[in-house]
């Protein structure tokens, strides 16, 4: 690490006092690195200086401090998978699916993900941002501030980089921070019938080389669920990304075991999300490499799945866990962050600490930020939430209404209807 001078709380540009801190902190053993009645100094949208409050007097303090009476400072949670820029909605197909229609029916019939492409090519950017600032606020309300937000309902050139932009737009318009993804391989688009080959020709030679060119992205994300894409298309995406020096992650596992971790795991993936179905040897694979494993409760929930994810498994290979909500149309509308915590733990057996280490420290592992997020440590982004809560694991426990008391994003504390 860099030297740098110390700082002391009196060069602050201000202080939180009497607050109790879940850290994160990875060289601490305890399940949250907690750390009771401390001081939290912030300068230069940096988290400054970290003390015991049994060391802080009046005198050593700058003008601006805010009392957290008692109360406890979290990182900024982070939602590291979510589809929160697309047009449209799908309640109907929602309806279909309660009187039992299958999702791969609906999709097969032009519904599912080809349903909610035709509305996102058809709508303008600003109408893209308009429909997305309710979700993001939703996100927001409970305390996220930094959302990953994928592209790959435009499946082609055009509308995937319209996609991308409209989540740089909202990086610089909203008071949250955004990493925007590239998702490809999701499904065939209709104009590409019969010419797979074709179409990944076009996400290798064309997509890819300029979402990077123009830095539209800070990753790629290859979806390795689609049947018509194989094994081989998805290794060639793979290796385009990395060529043109995109980290990748990818959607894999979701309903059958298909092998995508460990091809994703060889290509030094920052993550591999859903799992449910993943092997024993997909999970050694993720460990060997180092990639996370993204845990998504909402899609399901809301897809009725009857098989969780090997956690256990996840946990002896010490694959780190991180949890978000998929926010997407079709297989999981639930922009709530505090809701997947509460799922993480009744349906995949997570602790309360495991669910919000998820979306903290893990969270910033799976997008490859951890050396800047996700922990309250000396040095890092000031991002962080005071919750007037006893003990961190209210924060899975109860739903419906929440202890946020304050979001602070660079150091600033911003407004929680924000
Ligand atoms: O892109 N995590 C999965 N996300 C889906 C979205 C599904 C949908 O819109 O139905 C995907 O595959
Ligand atoms: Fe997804």
């Amino acid at each position: 690490m860099a030297m740098h001078r110390v700082i002391q709380l009196k060069e602050c540009d201000r202080v939180w006092i009497n607050v109790n801190l879940a850290t994160f902190d990875p060289a601490m053993s305890h399940p949250y690195g907690s750390r009771h009645r401390c001081a939290l100094g912030i300068h230069k949208g940096k988290i400054a200086r970290i003390e015991p409050m049994s060391a802080v007097t009046a005198t050593r303090l700058p003008y601006d401090v805010t009392d957290g009476h008692n109360g406890w400072l979290t990182p900024g949670l982070i939602d590291c998978h979510t589809h929160l820029v697309f047009g449209g909605h799908r309640a109907q197909e929602f309806e279909l699916r309660l009187k039992g229609v299958p999702y791969e029916q609906i999709a097969a019939q032009g519904g599912g993900i080809l349903a909610t492409a035709r509305a996102t090519r058809v709508r303008s950017k600003e109408q893209l941002i308009k429909s997305t600032l309710p979700r993001l606020k939703a996100l927001t309300a409970e305390g996220v501030t930094l959302v990953e937000i994928k592209s790959g309902y435009g499946l082609n050139l055009v509308d995937e980089i319209k996609m991308l932009e409209v989540a740089k737009e909202l990086h610089n318009r909203h008071t949250i921070k955004i990493i925007s993804t590239l998702l490809v391989a999701s499904t065939l688009p209709p104009e590409f019938a019969g010419r797979t080959d074709e179409y990944v020709d076009m996400i290798c030679q064309q997509l890819i080389p300029e979402v990077a060119d123009k830095k539209l992205a800070e990753a790629v994300d290859i979806h390795c669920e689609n049947a018509a894409f194989t094994m081989a298309h998805r290794d060639k995406i793979f290796q385009s990304a990395i060529d043109n020096g995109l980290p990748t992650k990818c959607h894999t596992e979701q309903f059958s075991e298909n092998g995508g971790a460990s091809l994703a795991a060889h290509m030094n993936a920052l993550s591999c999300d859903h799992l449910q179905h993943i092997s024993e040897q997909g999970i050694a694979d993720m460990a060997e490499s180092g990639s996370i494993a993204v845990l998504l409760p909402g899609s399901y929930y809301f897809m009725r799945c009857q098989t969780p994810p090997p956690v256990e498994l996840l946990r002896h290979y010490q694959v780190p866990i991180a949890l978000a909500t998929d926010t997407n149309p079709g297989t999981s509308p639930l922009a709530s962050i505090r809701m997947m915590m509460n799922m993480g733990c009744i349906f995949f057996q997570l602790t309360p600490a495991e669910a919000l280490a998820g979306v903290t420290i893990n969270a910033a592992r799976a997008l490859g930020i951890a050396d800047h997020y996700g922990s309250l440590e000396e040095d890092k982004a000031a991002d962080f939430c005071l919750w007037d809560i006893d003990h961190p694991n209210e924060l899975a426990y109860q739903l419906g209404h929440c202890p946020l008391q304050q979001r602070v994003i660079d150091g600033q504390i911003i407004d929680t209807s924000h």
